[in-house]
């Protein structure tokens, strides 16, 4: 099949009626992978807690018609607050319904999807990669980048606004977790859960007064090393920088 026609097939859901129901994962019993990755070991911060129930702000119709890409970032750094409310409004877990229960719908509920962020500016965060751990509203220090700014940049196939955003977000995937369930089926719910975590951080980032850009055009093996992910079980799907105006 040329890449034109297997693109086509995996937008389908032609691609559920060849999956084997009583032969997937769950079905054999296999236990239920686990929602998200356990810290490395190295240091938690931590998160604010958000308050989404303030009265303050744009109302939703002036979040919804003022939404747009933005890509001119001023060099002011965010708040340790405002990321927090941009994580926990993107992916953030529902307190009471567990961690797998989080803001955005999910396929099955599997979220595949796990959140990363370049640190660049953030009031009182050193620069660095991070991994927000929903259930507990922390982030998970990876590690330390030289240059972080020109590598998100790079990581990002030179698209040079990258570098000016106070942090970026990227959105890697653990297939298991859903093919646990879908197994050949998987992929193209993934990306369709993929869409809403972003849509939730254009709609965060217009109600804080910051600026974002969903980015699907970044080099795989860049952005893999850079976030430290191995590029087979867990890999980068998405991106998206965002910064002050
Ligand atoms: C899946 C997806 C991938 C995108 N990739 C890029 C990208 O790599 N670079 C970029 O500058 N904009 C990218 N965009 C932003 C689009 O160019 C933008 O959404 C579109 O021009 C419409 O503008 P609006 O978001 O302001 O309505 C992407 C958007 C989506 C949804």
């Amino acid at each position: 099949m040329d890449a034109i026609k297997e693109g086509r097939a995996w937008l389908k859901d032609t691609l559920r009626d060849a999956v084997d129901s009583s032969a997937t994962e769950q079905a054999k019993g296999v236990p239920m992978p686990p929602f998200e990755k356990e810290p490395v070991g190295l240091s938690l911060i931590q998160l604010p807690e958000v308050d989404f129930h303030t009265k303050e702000g744009p109302s939703l119709g002036e979040v919804l018609t003022q939404r747009a890409s933005r890509r001119r970032f001023a060099q002011k750094p965010l708040t340790l607050y405002e990321l927090a409310f941009l994580l926990k409004a993107s992916a953030g877990a529902h307190q009471g319904r567990g961690t797998g229960w989080r803001f955005t719908p999910s396929a099955g509920n599997r979220h595949s999807e796990e959140t990363l962020v370049a640190v660049l500016r953030v009031e009182g965060l050193p620069q660095g990669i991070y991994r927000y751990l929903a259930g507990r509203h922390c982030l998970d220090f990876q590690r330390s980048v030289p240059n972080l700014s020109e590598e998100v940049a790079v990581a990002a196939r030179h698209q040079l606004f990258v570098a000016r955003a106070g942090v970026v977000f990227f959105w890697t995937v653990v297939p298991h977790r859903t093919k646990w369930r879908y197994s050949g089926a998987s992929a193209k719910v993934i990306a369709l859960d993929l869409g809403h975590v972003c849509q939730n951080l254009y709609l965060a980032c217009e109600y804080l007064g910051l600026g974002t850009c969903a980015i699907a055009a970044y080099d795989q093996k860049r952005s893999d090393d850079l976030l430290g992910v191995d590029g087979q079980e867990e890999f980068t799907a998405y991106l998206a920088p965002v910064g002050t105006l």
